[in-house]
């Protein structure tokens, strides 16, 4: 049976891509992945009429992303679409966060995304899709974010390689860059009012349009979706300027 994966689906943009994904291609049976299985169930029952599975899994563990390949193994799905979605942030000079969560980081928006591409990719077949979250701090460095938009760099640019590397197999790979939301992310990421004007002060990007147009771009094949004219036209300016002059004002 077609099916959509989403990580990272027990809040903010993940549960967006469920509502999303059940709008795009409501034929599918839909896997809600996160460590918060109460939250995945919450998700699940926003649309009570799609088939849904909930996936308790931490992708931040050897165990879990096993466990996460013997569950692929065993029920082989054919991939419609693959939303690599779970990731945090922490707002703080690398010298004063915690080096083993910056380690953390790396490893869960990096190497769990990369892991679970190269997992996924077995299961799909021509049409099918990857959508890759990355960020606007994958434009230019962030110093007070440093790990994090260096992450995000890292997701973008392997989502560019990798598309190409898919294109004979007819898949698409689309990497999303969205501005700050409202979701749990700022909490997590100790993002205050108070401790960041670059938050305080940038435009916030609508989660539900992030997901939405997102996906769809990439079942039509696109290969990048930023919202905002603002972050487009940031994205623009991050390739011609150079970026010891850009991060003055990439600082979070
Ligand atoms: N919000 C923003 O301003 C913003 C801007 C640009 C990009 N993004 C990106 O958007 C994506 C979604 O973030 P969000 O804004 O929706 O924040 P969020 O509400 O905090 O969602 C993060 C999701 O990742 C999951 N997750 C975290 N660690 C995990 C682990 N070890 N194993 C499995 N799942 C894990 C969380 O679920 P559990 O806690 O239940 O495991 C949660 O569902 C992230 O990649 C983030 O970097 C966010």
């Amino acid at each position: 049976m077609d099916t959509v994966i989403i990580t990272g689906a027990s809040s903010g943009l993940g549960r967006e891509y469920f509502k999303a994904a059940v709008k795009l291609l409501p034929e599918c049976e839909f896997w809600l992945v996160a460590r918060r299985k109460e939250k995945l169930e919450e998700t699940a029952r926003i649309c009570e009429n799609a088939r849904t599975r909930v996936v308790e899994c931490d992708l931040d563990s050897e165990s879990g992303l096993e466990a996460f390949s013997s569950l692929l193994a065993a029920e082989k799905p054919d991939i419609k679409a693959f939303i690599n979605n779970a990731g945090f942030g922490k707002l703080g000079n690398v010298a004063d966060l915690d080096a083993f969560v910056q380690r953390d980081m790396v490893s869960l928006n990096c190497g769990t995304l990369t892991y679970l591409c190269a997992e996924a990719v077995k299961y799909m077949q021509k049409g099918s899709c990857i959508v890759n979250v990355s960020s606007i701090a994958s434009f230019v460095p962030n110093p007070r974010m440093a790990v994090y938009s260096s992450t995000k760099a890292y997701v973008t640019a392997f989502s560019k390689a990798l598309r190409e590397e898919l294109k004979p197999a007819g898949i698409n790979v689309l990497a999303v860059c969205p501005g700050p939301m409202h979701t749990e992310f700022m909490a997590v990421a100790h993002i205050t009012d108070e401790n960041s004007k670059t938050f305080r002060t940038l435009p916030y990007c609508n989660a539900e349009e992030v997901a939405y147009k997102s996906l769809a771009r990439a079942l039509k094949g696109k290969a990048f979706y930023t919202n905002k004219a603002l972050y487009k036209f940031y994205r623009v300016l991050a390739k011609l300027a150079p970026h010891n002059i850009m991060m003055k004002f990439a600082k979070c």
